[in-house]
């Protein structure tokens, strides 16, 4: 076959021959960087493994081919749809594991097979990459599924009110348009592994029942990552910098992480997944308060520990489950957090700046056992973290851009599980067990010419620094405007060196910025995007893309209003319109988000 008998040198010398990049590095000649090299090389080194591994894997073709399809905005559906596929090898099917948004309304239509993989995000919404074919699906009554056989695993968080909403979306619709469910949706919590592993255990066979039998190559899928959630890797950290003024109402970090002798990479835009272990202070103040030493030996994951290493490692200690909760209401015959269980919104008010000690706190007559008070906990979870380096100007290193979250109430002194561990407990002797969570769709553009217009407030700006590194590294030329803001520009203005630093080089070619706290009137990013609304428009026209980080509950949100009245107004458009035009944008992945 042409392309494995050209070796990855080869290729590397060929696309250098050809490169456009080569040809801005020799029109200034300018050679490319140490850092670029080893991107290339590695780039092409990849590349030449993919296509020998898409060829090796042709020997599956007669056998039975099912869909393995998966909706993430994190990883973790798409770490389960490989060991699913590994699964279905063994069980000489053809598993094609794809994104939703990487198959075709007319393909998913035809598709005989399928076993569909999804998390629910923001508030019982699909994942970004599930939404446009969710869209497609759920318009079109006409469609007829009664060829297809499926199954639905959905992935979610028991905490959040709408529990695994996208897959039971999915299920329904599938089931309503025809389909025959082969396997119940199974419905997991956060800690999924078993009941993923049970549910593919059940749908794999059942779908593979009738296949011919073909000799299949049942080599281990290897497209999974060599570390994820459940063998992470033990990091460094090699730096961490107060971002904002020693003065600031916020305190905001930069972190800088080694993953040096990881052979990990990543790309601007994906996420670290860090795993944090709770504050020893605050285990002991558990302790106290349900009347247990810690040297009692529990049994966690088939392993006896004692319970001040449970509750340190395995256990979130901090949010409380609503089994917890749910013992204490029932124990305490508390009114007022009684009422509370059966109202969604007087439980948030109720559990706003409480935290699982303050509970224990204000019950002091209900004692747990170590069993009973284990048994009400949900495992310690990983947070995720916007990566605000370009692994290609930083192949071994990992910068963060992480606000610590301290608070008081109830009398209390309060902190964020994972982004105090970073501030206040790691130092250069401890493994910082992380993993990676790519984002596919959350990408600096190819085509280096078109505009990228950038919208991070707060912590926000995390992925943006990266794409500015990124754009530097690449030479692109294309035009880098960045929407920032942040409370008070004295002490809040992160990065501001940097940015002052890119615009003098001509690599940040727009700044906007919007302090919410120097004035009387709050002034936000979008009311920066509505003032410059005519440049804006101007810019999506000539193809720009337009990308949004940081809080999704109200800024994303607004940022979006303002969007769709920005193109509005300046395109002349209906309101309608304006919103298929912004859904052209998302279509063409020209609109995408990265907000938590
Ligand atoms: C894809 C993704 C990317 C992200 N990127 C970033 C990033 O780049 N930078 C970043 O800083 N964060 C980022 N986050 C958020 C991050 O994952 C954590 O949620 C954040 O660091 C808080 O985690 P924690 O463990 O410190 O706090 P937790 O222990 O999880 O505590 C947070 C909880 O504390 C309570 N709380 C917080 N503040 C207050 C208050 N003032 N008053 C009362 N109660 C309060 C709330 O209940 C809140 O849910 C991202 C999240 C996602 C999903
Ligand atoms: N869902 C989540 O878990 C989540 C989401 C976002 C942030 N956080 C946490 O909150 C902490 C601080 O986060 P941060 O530094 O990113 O941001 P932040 O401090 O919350 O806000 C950054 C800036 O955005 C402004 N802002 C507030 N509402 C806005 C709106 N509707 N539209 C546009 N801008 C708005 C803020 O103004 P004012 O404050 O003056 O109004 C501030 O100037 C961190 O701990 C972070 O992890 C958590
Ligand atoms: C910002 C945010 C919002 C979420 N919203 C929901 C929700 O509404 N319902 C739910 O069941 N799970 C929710 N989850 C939990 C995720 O679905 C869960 O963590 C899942 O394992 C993520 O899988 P993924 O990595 O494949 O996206 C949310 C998680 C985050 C970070």
């Amino acid at each position: 076959m042409l392309v494995s008998s050209l070796n990855s040198l080869q290729l590397h010398e060929t696309f250098l021959k050809n490169s456009p990049m080569k040809t801005e590095n020799n029109a200034q000649n300018v050679p490319f960087n140490p850092a670029q090299q080893a991107w290339l090389s590695g780039f092409f080194a990849g590349m030449h493994t993919q296509m020998l591994q898409s060829a090796g894997s042709s020997d599956n073709a007669n056998a039975r081919l099912i869909h393995i399809l998966y909706g993430t905005q994190t990883g973790n559906s798409e770490s389960v749809a490989h060991d699913a596929a590994n699964m279905a090898k063994a069980h000489g099917l053809n598993p094609s594991v794809l994104s939703l948004d990487e198959i075709s309304k007319d393909s998913f239509v035809k598709a005989e097979y399928v076993t569909l993989i999804t998390s629910t995000y923001g508030e019982g919404e699909m994942p970004d990459n599930a939404q446009m074919l969710w869209d497609e699906i759920s318009a079109d009554d006409s469609i007829d599924l009664s060829a297809m056989n499926y199954s639905i695993l959905a992935l979610g968080d028991t905490s959040y009110d709408l529990f695994c909403k996208a897959g039971i979306d999915w299920d329904e619709r599938l089931e309503k348009l025809g389909a025959k469910r082969l396997v119940d949706r199974v419905d997991c919590d956060v800690d999924f592994d078993e009941a993923a592993e049970a549910w593919m255990s059940s749908v794999i066979p059942l779908m593979a029942e009738g296949a011919a039998t073909v000799t299949i190559d049942t080599s281990a899928d290897t497209s999974a990552v060599k570390y994820n959630r459940k063998n992470p890797f033990p990091a460094t950290l090699t730096a961490n910098r107060l971002l904002t003024s020693a003065d600031s109402s916020k305190e905001t970090r930069h972190y800088e992480i080694s993953i040096a002798g990881s052979e990990l990479n990543y790309e601007a835009g994906d996420a670290l997944n860090v795993i944090p272990t709770n504050c020893p202070d605050l285990v002991a103040d558990i302790l106290k308060a349900i009347g247990c030493t810690g040297t009692e030996d529990e049994p966690v994951n088939g392993e006896l520990m004692p319970l001040t290493e449970a509750l340190r490692t395995h256990f979130e200690i901090k949010l409380p489950s609503k089994e917890l909760l749910a013992a204490i209401a029932d124990h305490s015959g508390d009114k007022e957090l009684n009422s509370a269980l059966d109202d969604k919104e007087a439980l948030t008010n109720y559990l706003w700046g409480r935290d699982t000690l303050d509970l224990l706190l204000q019950f002091p007559s209900i004692q747990f056992s170590a069993a009973e008070f284990i048994a009400l906990l949900k495992p310690l979870q990983h947070r995720a973290y916007s990566i605000s380096s370009s692994g290609k100007a930083n192949p071994e290193s990992v910068h963060l851009t992480v606000a610590s979250v301290r608070y008081s109430s109830h009398d209390r002194d309060h902190k964020g599980v994972c982004s105090t561990y970073l501030a206040d407990l790691v130092d250069d002797s401890t493994a910082v067990r992380c993993f990676f969570s790519p984002n596919k769709v959350f990408r600096v553009p190819e085509n280096n010419d078109l505009p990228m217009i950038m919208v991070g407030p707060g912590t926000g700006i995390a992925p943006f620094r990266a794409f500015l590194q990124e754009r530097e590294f690449r030479q692109a030329k294309g035009l880098n405007w960045l929407f920032f803001g942040d409370r008070n520009a004295a002490t809040d203005y992160i990065y501001q060196d940097e940015m002052t630093a890119m615009q003098e080089s001509g690599l940040l070619n727009r700044l906007d910025l919007a302090f919410s706290r120097d004035q009387e009137e709050k002034i936000y990013v979008q009311d920066r995007m509505r003032e410059q609304g005519a440049e804006l428009f101007a810019q999506l026209e000539q193809g720009g893309y337009f990308f949004v980080c940081g809080d999704a509950y109200r800024m994303a949100k607004d940022v979006d209003k303002a969007l769709h009245d920005v193109i509005a107004t300046h395109g002349k458009f209906s309101e309608e319109q304006a919103a298929e035009y912004v859904n052209q944008m998302k279509k063409d992945k020209r609109y995408v988000r990265d907000v938590y």
